[in-house]
């Protein structure tokens, strides 16, 4: 057992906590989210707005839910418990473990699909056929409800076991070694789809901003998808961060994990939109299946693509399973550190309460076909309710405890590992016979000041005020 206090289970090396950490944040967000998301709102403009609200939202809001949780040592609501007894604040808390149900429900019915297309390639069943066949086989996949459902059950059931194998043997030693792969293969899967002929307009479509595509409810898309994609907003990192060792230096462990996340994200655009407008689709046209009715097409015109579609489908489910362990575990650290549930029965209970729910998203496009709002099914009101709604909120909220409630001391020791480093600077007797002249020593301790002062800067006022700002316009309350 590594540097975890208090008994708990922890992340054992520097690479194993950002690769867990990347892990949950790489996903179904970017591979399949992102380009169905980009292709709805209009491409190069959303994408630039999706980009600022990553740096200036994402990483702020990832990084106070690391200084929240390793100051806490707690789940997701346990840590605002701990660190705010007596008040409110852990209803945070309780939002964020709403959150992971409901993306859990959903989630699973797309890693469902996943585990599906995996079948299909290992059956190579994408041979011969033309795009307008590929997209079938996919319709009647989707609308068969069974089937769907069958594989959504048994990726919630991989999910559970990883959960329970524990933290550090589950989630460390999954994540370490695959991603790398996944990003080989999008860069290939990129340049075979620029290098379709037509494929220059889903370029120009990607990375061309065109903002009279833009309105309030793209712009909250877009903050949506940065926190979707990030893991942030519901206390997946809180509760990843509560098994960090004191050690980890948290600002550059948030900006590595979102970049790396970014870059992931439109490698996948670069392999979809090329190939689309190859394919002579329509941007728009996708939804939620496009990955699933554009790259077999690709798979096919690539040498070797039987062996490139069936390691893709493994490896994109892989990275939901490392997303979806993240989500499960809030709810399961969630039970079990608070309400005293024995794990594997805290886990018992998240599968049957996810999939109960995840059934109706599953059987949005079958059994409860055109049940929902508007034109949102019941699929997308969960998707829609989760990454825009509660994940913006969660991340409101979190960014006002950590700029507003917390001790500043307290912030600042995790932000700059203050407290272990004068722990350190003690232990072996540095302090006293420090060769560095001072002058060394202010300039150390002024770059930390700097980053913290930037860092309080945005969470105490541009994140929250520029998310409120989004949410008020996207309802409608004011108009900018
Ligand atoms: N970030 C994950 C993805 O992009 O697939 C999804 C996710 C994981 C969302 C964990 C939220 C979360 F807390």
């Amino acid at each position: 057992m590594a540097l975890g206090s208090e008994g708990r289970d922890g992340f054992t090396s520097r690479f194993g906590i950002v690769c867990a950490a990347a892990g949950s944040a790489i996903g179904l967000g970017n591979i399949w989210r992102f380009p169905y998301v980009v292709g709805e709102s209009g491409g190069g403009a959303f994408l630039l707005i999706y980009l600022a609200f990553v740096l200036m939202l994402g990483i702020p809001v990832m990084l106070s839910e690391f200084v929240i949780g390793r100051k806490a040592k707690r789940n997701a609501y346990g840590a605002f418990r701990k660190i705010a007894p007596g008040t409110w604040w852990p209803l945070v808390g309780v939002i964020g473990i709403v959150a992971a149900f409901v993306i859990l429900a959903f989630y699973s019915t797309i890693a469902g699909w996943t585990l599906h297309y995996v079948y299909l390639s290992v059956a190579n069943s994408f041979k011969g056929l033309g795009a307008l066949e590929v997209t079938s086989v996919f319709e009647a996949f989707q609308t068969s409800g069974g089937l769907p459902l069958m594989w959504q059950m048994i990726f919630i059931l991989l999910t559970a076991v990883i959960v329970l194998s524990g933290v550090k043997k589950g989630i460390e030693k999954y994540s370490k070694i695959l991603m790398p792969f996944l990003v080989l293969l999008l860069i290939s899967l990129s340049v075979r789809a620029i290098t379709l002929p037509g494929s220059m307009g889903g370029l120009h479509f990607l990375f061309n901003p065109d903002f009279s595509k833009i309105n309030a409810a793209v712009i909250l898309g877009a903050l949506g998808q940065a926190f979707f994609s990030l893991s942030i907003g519901m206390g997946a990192l809180i509760t990843y961060a509560s098994y960090f060792p004191d050690r980890t230096n948290l600002s550059a462990t948030s900006f590595q994990v979102s970049i790396a996340d970014v870059l992931i994200a439109i490698l996948a655009g670069v392999a979809i939109f090329p190939a689309m407008f190859a394919l002579g689709m329509q941007p728009e046209e996708g939804g939620p299946g496009l990955i699933f009715m554009v790259l077999p097409n690709v798979f096919q015109a690539m040498p070797g693509g039987y062996l490139v579609a069936v390691a893709f489908f493994v490896l994109l489910a892989i990275a939901a399973l490392t997303s979806s362990i993240s989500i499960m575990e809030v709810v399961v650290a969630f039970l079990s550190e608070e309400l005293n549930i024995k794990r594997k029965s805290a886990t018992l209970i998240t599968v049957i309460a996810s999939a109960f729910v995840g059934m109706f998203c599953t059987l949005s496009w079958s059994t409860f076909e055109g049940v929902g709002i508007g034109d949102r099914n019941i699929f997308d009101l969960l998707d829609f309710t989760a990454s825009n709604v509660l994940l913006p909120l969660g991340g409101l909220l979190i960014v006002v405890f950590v700029g507003w409630y917390m001790k500043q001391q307290a912030v600042r020791d995790e932000l700059t590992n203050m407290g272990v480093l004068k722990l350190v600077v003690f232990m072996i007797g540095w302090y006293t016979k420090d060769e560095r002249t001072e002058e060394d020593r202010a300039r150390f301790r002024a770059i930390r000041i700097r980053i913290y002062a930037v860092f309080m800067f945005i969470v105490r006022f541009i994140a929250p005020i520029a998310i409120a700002i989004i949410f008020l316009n996207a309802i409608g309350l004011i108009r900018i």
